[in-house]
């Protein structure tokens, strides 16, 4: 079986995300959907994430006759077959057992990245055996040097070779509906849980056969595997860690490109620059940390702005498109990632179905560059077509 054979019947049947995120909403247990799509507060910020890039509309050129479109793009030296890849995302088997594994060997076909979390389920060591050399590593910065100097070293080893520092996470964020949905790691076994795993059997199987989720990649730095233990490991040594000297120190010792991951200002973004970082990652947490928060495509102009040519710029949040792929590129990202987008197509169709995500982002990006008349990424960069300027 490979992806091909099934590209056909699952681009009739789930044409969009949207479908693949109904699909995955009945496999998924409550709690485990509750943590993937949550924001945080009222979550007014995950429909602005959504309803800024509506705004952005563009004055389409014609008469071009046929042409098609290349959106091959270099980033620190490394050729992508596009430029989107896959957004960290933590807590990874609560959604769907070795989800780590299955986007790994995705990328790896696509030739397009996949960020591993610090907080995943599934460790750099088995995850780098899929990933090719398409990995990228996500830190939360540890307050134990050594423990980071530990988390770098394993995820060099493994194969990863471009490290996404998280800023934005200052301290766990309130999440409303995850708690109201009873989130406990590990899953407490309650008669509801029991429920949930006797109606969502396909994800039950799976998770006995791999084990319930636990945070692999950290336990390793306790004695015990206990998850009460290891999430008070994340909450207490994972966070309020980061400042300048902290990023400063990550540059030093990791060999190869440093991104600061969840810049919404741009002071922040020029200071990472003059520190030496080699590119800004342009997000909002997915909504997930800051509801007073601008949508990550808001913030982008004044950012591409204080950064000039100087490092790329890594946009996240609310991506759910290629045509929202292409207006964050227009605006002057360097590239794009999707974080719930990947956990609904896998949650939905299994092994290959991040190769689905991959196809419908792809082929929609491409798609509207056509309907807009540019043919690769620098000419839309350059493309002065944008109709709604409200957006800057
Ligand atoms: C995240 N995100 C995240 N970011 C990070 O740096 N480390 C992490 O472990 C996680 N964990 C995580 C879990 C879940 C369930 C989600 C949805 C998100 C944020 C993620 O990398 C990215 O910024 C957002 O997901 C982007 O928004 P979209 O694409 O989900 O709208
Ligand atoms: C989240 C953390 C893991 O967004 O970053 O849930």
């Amino acid at each position: 079986m490979s992806y091909e054979k099934l590209k056909t019947k699952w681009s009739n049947q789930y044409p969009a995300i949207q479908d693949l995120a109904k699909k995955a909403q009945k496999r998924i247990p409550q709690v485990g959907w509750e943590y993937l799509s949550a924001g945080t507060g009222d979550e007014d910020l995950l429909d602005r994430n959504r309803t800024a890039f509506q705004r952005i509309t563009f004055l389409p050129k014609f008469c071009k006759g046929l042409f098609e479109v290349n959106i091959e793009t270099t980033l620190f030296g490394r050729k992508y077959a596009a430029p989107i890849g896959i957004a960290p995302v933590g807590l990874t088997g609560l959604m769907w057992p070795r989800v780590e594994h299955y986007l790994a060997a995705t990328c790896n076909r696509w030739k397009i990245p996949y960020t591993l979390s610090t907080v995943a389920t599934e460790t750099p060591e088995t995850t780098g055996q899929h990933v090719g050399d398409m990995g990228w590593f996500q830190l939360y910065p540890p307050k134990d040097m050594d423990v980071t100097a530990s988390l770098l070293q394993r995820a060099k080893d493994a194969g990863f070779h471009t490290l996404l520092v998280t800023a934005d996470v200052p301290m766990a964020s309130r999440r409303e509906r995850t708690k109201r949905a009873g989130l406990a790691v590990p899953p407490k076994m309650t008669l509801k849980m029991i429920w949930e795993g006797m109606t969502h059997p396909v994800w039950s199987f799976y998770t006995l056969k791999n084990g319930l989720p636990r945070l692999r990649t950290v336990e390793h730095y306790t004695n015990n595997s206990d998850m009460k233990f290891v999430s008070g490991f994340v909450g207490n040594r994972l966070g309020g860690s980061l400042d300048w000297e902290y990023c400063k120190w990550l540059k030093a010792h990791w060999d190869g490109p440093v991104v600061l991951k969840g810049i919404l200002h741009p002071e922040d973004a020029a200071k990472a620059v003059e520190i030496g970082l080699d590119g800004i990652g342009v997000s909002n947490h997915g909504a997930r940390q800051f509801n007073g928060a601008p949508a990550a495509i808001e913030a982008l102009p004044a950012i591409v702005e204080a950064v000039g040519d100087r490092v790329p710029i890594i946009f996240d949040s609310g991506i759910r498109t290629g045509l929202d792929a292409m207006r964050a590129l227009y605006l002057g990202a360097d590239f794009v990632l999707a974080g719930r987008a990947f956990i609904y197509g896998v949650a939905a169709l299994g092994k290959y179905g991040g190769d689905h995500v991959a196809h419908i982002l792809t082929d929609d990006l491409k798609n509207n560059m056509v309907q807009l008349g540019v043919t690769n990424l620098k000419e839309l960069r350059e493309a002065d077509l944008v109709n709604d300027m409200s957006i800057a």
